[in-house]
């Protein structure tokens, strides 16, 4: 017994809570107010700057062992970090596909923080939040409102989810129990040449294989070949291996391209194949009275998946997979270890499904917190008007870049993406390509602007992606003046 007494020391107890409250509360005013004249100020700073070998020691220390305290820690934070954004939240930021973010968010995310609730189970109003935003994500393209869903951390995670419901319904097989090792024959799975690469990561990550995932080519517009698809289904059956998934493209990461969505749900139905649609950020174009009609077909796939942290503009870590049928789902993903069993009544009871046994993970963040607060702030009409503008931008600038002898289009803007190049004058004897990088290269290190990069019919192309509430006219407008104006200089250098 003295040993155990010994053992405890409950005479200093210790906490993480702040030890004077009104400190406290003058730090997070101080927190707030550099938040807002941050926001206020943003487009007066560069878009982004290279970190120099100085600042990257600062990350290089000791680990701390005694307390600094909170004022002075969140002193460092902002000598080494706040203002060194990744620059996706400047209004000339085009790169990759990756939203702005909405500050109310970022307060709604404090919030889900403070709330600190898991989303794995239990009956507590964070999974009702989470029940609300799927059931807007629905109407918002097209699902029925008994379909299935579930909030997860990205476009990755979302095709991921849908995927491994596919291959579980569709395999004829107990995936779960046998594993793919039983399977009578190869699973087999179609998507076009530009699909997004999370999807081929996911059938590796599946036990499929990429060998066994079909690269469907697509046409000039960039959007798959309908014929090459159903011969491609047809030569695996005749091989006798099993198509199980043929994933849409609603919206390409090149060029925003869209793949004949209807076309592929008639195939799917005919060749009972599931249908699976990687909306990351094209499927929200639905909300455009203006450009809806571009993603006809989407609400006939088996399970679709897009971002909320791209073209809905909210901060990072937010995207939703809809799965047709609940069941599919559910056994896909559920487990039942005591620890985990739902009770009749009391915290751990509800009339709903736990979200926990909807996906891979079991803790869950209240990500859902900060689209509810946002949707209901701002309205959808708001965002439906917000898409819109990007589409409008992205078709301004491929004006611009038409106006300008040097400058080439190199896709047909059918969405928010924008790809071209600087062409030099007749005569030039260098590497368009390598040219065209060093624009690029340039406009980064300068803090000018940020558009990302891909290759189109192997031409190196400046690839301008529009997810971005703060962007003007001028930005683009600016942005072709430097490319011309970076170009020449190379050139004349
Ligand atoms: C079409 C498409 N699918 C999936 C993803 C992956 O989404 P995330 O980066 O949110 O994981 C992306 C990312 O840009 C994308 O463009």
């Amino acid at each position: 017994m003295a040993v155990v007494v010994m053992a405890i020391n409950l005479r200093n107890p210790v906490s993480l809570d702040p030890e004077n409250v009104e400190d406290f509360r003058d730090l997070a005013h101080l927190m707030v107010d550099d938040i807002v004249d941050y926001i206020a100020g943003l487009s007066d700073r560069p878009v982004w700057q290279p970190i120099t070998d100085q600042e990257k020691n600062s990350f290089n220390q000791p680990i701390p062992l005694q307390p600094q305290g909170e004022a002075s820690a969140y002193q460092d934070f902002k000598d080494n970090v706040f203002y060194q954004p990744m620059g996706n939240l400047h209004p000339r930021f085009w790169g990759w596909v990756m939203g702005n973010g909405v500050p109310l968010a970022a307060f709604a995310d404090l919030f889900a923080s403070i709330m600190n609730p898991n989303l794995g189970g239990g009956d507590h109003v964070a999974n009702y939040v989470e029940r609300q935003v799927v059931d807007w994500c629905k109407q918002i393209v097209g699902f029925p409102s008994d379909a299935s869903g579930l909030l997860v951390s990205g476009g990755s995670m979302a095709n991921f989810i849908g995927l491994a419901v596919a291959r579980n319904t569709m395999a004829g097989f107990d995936v779960r129990n046998k594993g793919i090792a039983a399977a009578p024959a190869k699973l087999t799975v179609y998507a076009s040449s530009e699909t997004h690469s999370s999807n081929y990561k996911t059938v590796e990550q599946l036990g499929i294989g990429k060998d066994w995932m079909r690269f469907i080519p697509v046409d000039r517009n960039f959007s798959m070949n309908i014929d090459l698809l159903e011969e491609a289904i047809a030569a695996d059956k005749a091989a006798g291996y099993q198509p199980v998934c043929i994933i849409g493209n609603a919206g390409t990461t090149n060029t925003g391209a869209f793949d004949n969505l209807n076309d592929i749900a008639d195939i799917a139905e005919r060749e009972n194949v599931w249908f699976h649609v990687d909306g990351a950020f094209g499927a929200l174009a639905r909300l455009s009275p203006k450009y809806g009609h571009i993603t006809a077909g989407m609400e006939r796939a088996d399970s679709l998946a897009f971002d909320l942290h791209k073209w809905m503009y909210l901060p990072m870590g937010v995207a939703c997979i809809l799965i047709r049928n609940f069941e599919d789902h559910i056994n896909t993903f559920a487990v039942s270890p005591d620890y985990l069993s739902h009770m009749p009544r009391g915290l751990a009871g509800g009339d709903h499904a736990w979200y926990g046994d909807l996906g891979i993970e079991l803790s869950r963040s209240f990500r859902a917190l900060k689209v509810w607060l946002t949707f209901k702030a701002y309205g959808i009409d708001h965002f439906a008007r917000q898409i819109e503008q990007d589409i409008d931008h992205a078709k301004y600038l491929a004006l611009l870049v038409e106006q300008q002898p040097n400058l080439e289009l190199l896709d047909s803007v059918p969405l928010n993406i924008v790809c071209f190049r600087y062409l030099p004058e007749e005569g030039f004897e260098g590497e368009i390509n390598e040219l065209n990088r060093e624009i690029m290269l340039r406009l980064h290190e300068r803090g000018l602007a940020v558009p990302s990069y891909t290759r189109l019919n192997s031409n190196f192309a400046l690839r301008v992606s529009i997810t971005n509430h703060r962007s003007k006219p001028a930005d683009f407008e600016y942005l072709v003046e430097k490319v011309i104006e970076i170009g020449e200089e190379i050139l004349g250098a």
